[in-house]
């Protein structure tokens, strides 16, 4: 079995407890904390900064925390996130003028990297920097909002994704991004991801440890 690793996206939970919200989720077996960052100008929303997770790290978070930038441009703020604590940073690759640099840029600041493809997207922009990915993001819903619904066709593209990595010989997780939920999760590992980001699905349930449970559960099938 693929090493699997949930992470839940805190865009979904109460930010106004967010150190009590990611401390439960990781007691309820989290592997990784998905920190979703919008700049009203990539996507039509706002969200939250390197000081937030600079402040999870100071309140005690020690689990990797996956950072997803939306945002445009994407410099400052792989330095800024580098500082304050990222394990994992990923960007949309139109969201920088030199892709390649960007990745560089985040490994020598001793994080590791990722691209984000957005449902419309081709994978080519992966192609020629294969040898300086950790992590291939699909999104499987319009970046901007928790809560919506998974675009089917994102199966195949992950089908894709996942024969480019094998080809590659390389060591790069397939993380999926929105709307994955217990019912569709084994689904979306049968087509090759192997890692799972799930925010209103974990959230917006009381029982935190229940669902990453019968997540885990569909992924052991
Ligand atoms: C959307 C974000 C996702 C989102 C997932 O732009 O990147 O991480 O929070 O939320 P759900 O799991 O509710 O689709
Ligand atoms: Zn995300």
């Amino acid at each position: 079995m693929p090493d699997y690793k949930i992470a839940p996206s805190i865009l979904s939970a109460d930010f106004a407890r967010l150190g009590e919200e990611v401390d439960n989720v990781l007691a309820a077996g989290a592997d990784w904390v998905h920190f979703d960052v919008m700049d009203n100008h990539y996507v039509p929303n706002l969200t939250i900064g390197p000081m937030v997770c600079k402040a999870l790290r100071n309140h005690g978070v020690e689990a990797p925390i996956d950072v997803h930038l939306m945002v445009d441009p994407v410099d400052d703020m792989i330095r800024m996130f580098a500082d304050a604590g990222a394990s994992y940073i990923t960007f949309h690759p139109e969201a920088s003028r030199h892709v390649d640099r960007s990745l560089q840029l985040i490994h020598s600041l001793g994080c590791k990297a990722g691209l984000v493809f957005n449902p419309a997207s081709s994978l080519d922009a992966a192609k020629y920097v294969l040898d300086k990915l950790d992590m291939i993001l699909l999104m499987s819903v319009n970046p901007g909002f928790g809560g919506q619904k998974f675009i089917p066709a994102t199966l195949d593209k992950l089908k894709e994704a996942r024969k480019l990595i094998d080809d590659s010989g390389l060591d790069i997780r397939l993380e999926i991004d929105g709307g994955v939920t217990r019912d569709n999760i084994r689904e979306i590992a049968q087509a090759g991801a192997d890692s799972f980001v799930a925010g209103s699905a974990i959230f917006n349930q009381d029982d935190y440890a229940e669902v990453i449970n019968a997540m885990r559960a569909e992924l052991a099938q």
